[in-house]
């Protein structure tokens, strides 16, 4: 296939250049870091844990300035924002002790979760003024067969990606303003299918799913991460305040081999007429993507790199254009 000798050039099968004299910033060092971390071509090599605790600290240090991003009015004092509540509750700050092999990310992320249930609570409900720009938009960085590099805007209060999957990826995600809250779940496998890619759910027939997280989570957060089969990957968002979301995929969505997207609704009981219980939810397949949600393409100013780098021969990607 012409597509895969495009991506026969470097030293792990893609072209990539990072000149020394390149201009840098926070995006180019998370694009950077990325390219020397992620495995090149899906599959191969899985992505790992230890991939994502080297990505998330460039991850989070990238700001919507430095995507040349302009924070709406209403995000710049989004209700969760404060972390005075976690700092009164003990549940921010602090490496914390104990063992268990992961890493402080994945035990902050676990405290973050509590807290943002009581966020939740003292979290005002807003709508967009009238007349106000609303939906949402995909602010395109870089795709190769790696990874993509994007910005998910939520133009007003209210708007909403619903429930959907992101089967056999590993995803990051950065607010960087605003607030969204979230819903996400793992699905519930038996003992000896745990870690396994989860069949595709059919049409009609609800499959139970644990609720990972449900809560609000504000710029100003450590970075999400969800795993194939762990921390959330089937999640929907709606948006508190506007927001941006800075998303690493990995490896991109593919449409017919096995990383297609499916959507999701809870519906009340399962195949038998059984409830969820609490801390689950039956979740039900939708034919198709639900004809109220749409994204639009929306324009990136900030630096070019990548896929997206266009002259200069800098941070370009040869290896084509994969998928939108
Ligand atoms: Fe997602």
């Amino acid at each position: 296939m012409a597509r895969e000798a495009s991506w026969s050039d470097g030293p792990d099968g893609a072209r990539r250049r990072t000149p020394p004299d390149a201009p840098h910033g926070p995006v180019v060092a998370l694009y950077d870091k990325c390219v020397a971390t992620l495995p090149s071509v899906p599959g191969v090599r899985p992505v790992h844990d230890d991939h994502v605790r080297a990505i998330m600290p460039y991850l989070e240090a990238v700001t919507a300035r430095d995507l040349a991003l302009e924070v709406p009015d209403e995000a710049k004092t989004p209700p969760s924002t404060s972390t005075s509540r976690l700092d009164r509750a003990g549940l921010r700050g602090g490496g914390g002790g104990g063992g268990g092999g992961d890493g402080d990310f994945f035990r902050r992320g676990e405290r973050e979760r509590v807290g943002e249930r009581e966020r939740e609570r003292s979290s005002p409900s807003s709508s967009p003024e009238p007349g106000a720009r609303r939906g949402l938009e995909y602010l395109h960085l870089h795709e190769d067969l790696a990874f993509t590099l994007g910005v998910f805007k939520f133009l007003a209060a209210g708007d909403a990606i619903p429930t959907h999957d992101h089967p056999g990826m590993t995803v990051m995600s950065k607010i960087l303003y605003g607030a969204v809250h979230v819903k996400s779940y793992d699905w519930v496998v038996a003992p000896e299918d745990e870690g396994k890619p989860p069949p595709p759910v059919p049409v009609g027939t609800p499959r139970l799913a644990r609720v990972v997280r449900d809560g609000v989570v504000a710029a100003g957060t450590t970075p999400l991460a969800l795993f194939p089969t762990r921390g959330g990957n089937v999640h929907g968002f709606t948006a508190i305040t506007p927001t941006a979301m800075l998303d690493v995929q990995a490896p991109p969505y593919a449409l017919g081999a096995g990383r297609d997207c499916h959507y999701f609704h809870e519906v009340s009981e399962g195949p038998g007429g059984e409830p969820a219980g609490a801390g689950y939810a039956w979740l039900a397949a939708a034919p198709s993507q639900p004809e109220s949600f749409r994204i639009d393409h929306g324009t990136y100013r900030g630096p070019k790199f990548g896929s997206n780098a266009t002259e200069g021969g800098y941070y370009t990607y040869e290896g084509g254009h994969m998928m939108h």
